[in-house]
């Protein structure tokens, strides 16, 4: 068995950088890592204009320690009022990489999501004939439709009738979790693509429920049957370019998590590279893990992918790694595998 492993260095395309002190103390399980990271907008008041992405950008890069090399991806959080022309402006001058589509209501703060998708017909439109992308949350928010047949339903009644109309959008289903949302993406053209997050490659939904409830494993899309996680890892260890990592790594302090009405998110970003060598090791699969991680992201989003590598070693006792990250807002629980992991990334 191959005891390293050297890969481009890898991107993640979706990520949770939050603000203030929280940014200040997970910036850098982030930016030693990876080189550049799609930067999610729903933080509080949301990233809605260019002017707020620059803004948001200057503070992240404020933040990040200085001997890292890592550009974060800035996307706007679109709105029912959001300005087309804002939108292109970002574009073309190379301030924003995407915008993001929250249903009202389907997440963490995504209050100010979309409700009445005519209303954001005129932005699509415009984004398709610029070539931007579209990241999408893909879960419908009616509350009488089970949370776990959301992101099913999201596809027949949402994407697909807006993919439709407008057939040259390029879209990101972001954090799919379910076999439907993996068949969907592959019954499809080059326009089409999905993030898949590491969690949801390691976890199905009894790790939230079975033997005690477990906030830690609560996200969103929450994690689903033991058949939809094996159609995720045979679509992130296949090679098809059309899927790649987007971590959704999620810091939400232990408070927070740990509460009658707890927080989603799950963070992933200090052992991210770890657990994904396992399970592509598991899979057979260690020489597809580069695509996953570093190449068919920036292949989709039209980027090169980036010149520096990074060498994976496995070793025969388990690795150490934190089990919380100290921010000054509160701990962080680190995501726990429920597997030793053996790789480290040097
Ligand atoms: O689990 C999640 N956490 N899913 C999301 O879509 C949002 C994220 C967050 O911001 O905490
Ligand atoms: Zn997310």
């Amino acid at each position: 068995m191959a005891n390293t492993l050297t890969i481009t260095k890898p991107d993640d395309w979706h990520l949770h950088l939050r603000d203030g002190d929280m940014l200040k103390g997970v910036i850098a399980d982030t930016s030693a890592n990876f080189s550049r990271a799609i930067i999610m907008p729903n933080l509080v008041p949301p990233v809605i204009t260019v002017a707020d992405a620059i803004s948001y950008r200057e503070r992240i890069l404020a933040a990040k320690p200085k001997g890292h090399n890592f550009t974060p991806l800035m996307t706007l959080y679109l709105t029912e009022q959001t300005d087309p022309n804002d939108v292109a402006d970002g574009f073309k001058s190379g301030v924003v990489s995407a915008c993001k589509l929250y249903p009202a209501g389907a997440t963490t703060n995504s209050a100010s999501g979309v409700s009445n998708f005519d209303n954001i017909m005129p932005v699509l439109e415009k984004m398709a004939d610029i070539g931007m992308p579209m990241c999408v949350h893909g879960e419908v928010t009616d509350s009488d439709i089970d949370i776990f047949d959301r992101e099913a339903i999201f596809i027949d009644r949402v994407l697909d009738p807006l993919r439709k109309r407008i057939p040259e959008l390029k879209v990101i289903m972001e954090h799919v979790t379910t076999k439907e949302g993996v068949d969907y993406v592959k019954s499809n053209d080059t326009l089409l693509a999905a993030t898949l997050t590491t969690h949801h490659l390691i976890i199905n939904r009894n790790a939230i429920l079975a033997g005690g409830i477990k906030p830690h494993y609560y996200c969103l899309p929450v994690a689903k049957r033991e058949l939809h996680r094996l159609a995720l890892r045979e679509a992130a260890t296949s090679g098809d370019k059309r899927f790649f990592l987007g971590t959704d790594s999620a810091p939400h302090i232990d408070p927070l998590k740990l509460s009658a009405c707890g927080c989603a998110g799950i963070y992933t970003s200090i052992n991210t590279m770890s657990c994904l060598a396992h399970v592509f090791e598991q899979e057979n699969a260690l020489e597809k893990l580069e695509a996953f991680t570093s190449l068919n992201g920036p292949a989709f989003y039209g980027m090169e992918p980036n010149s520096e590598k990074i060498t994976l070693t496995r070793q025969d006792e388990p690795i150490e790694y934190p089990t919380k990250v100290k921010t000054k807002q509160g701990d962080v629980t680190v995501f726990d595998p429920m597997f030793p992991l053996h790789w480290s990334v040097n």
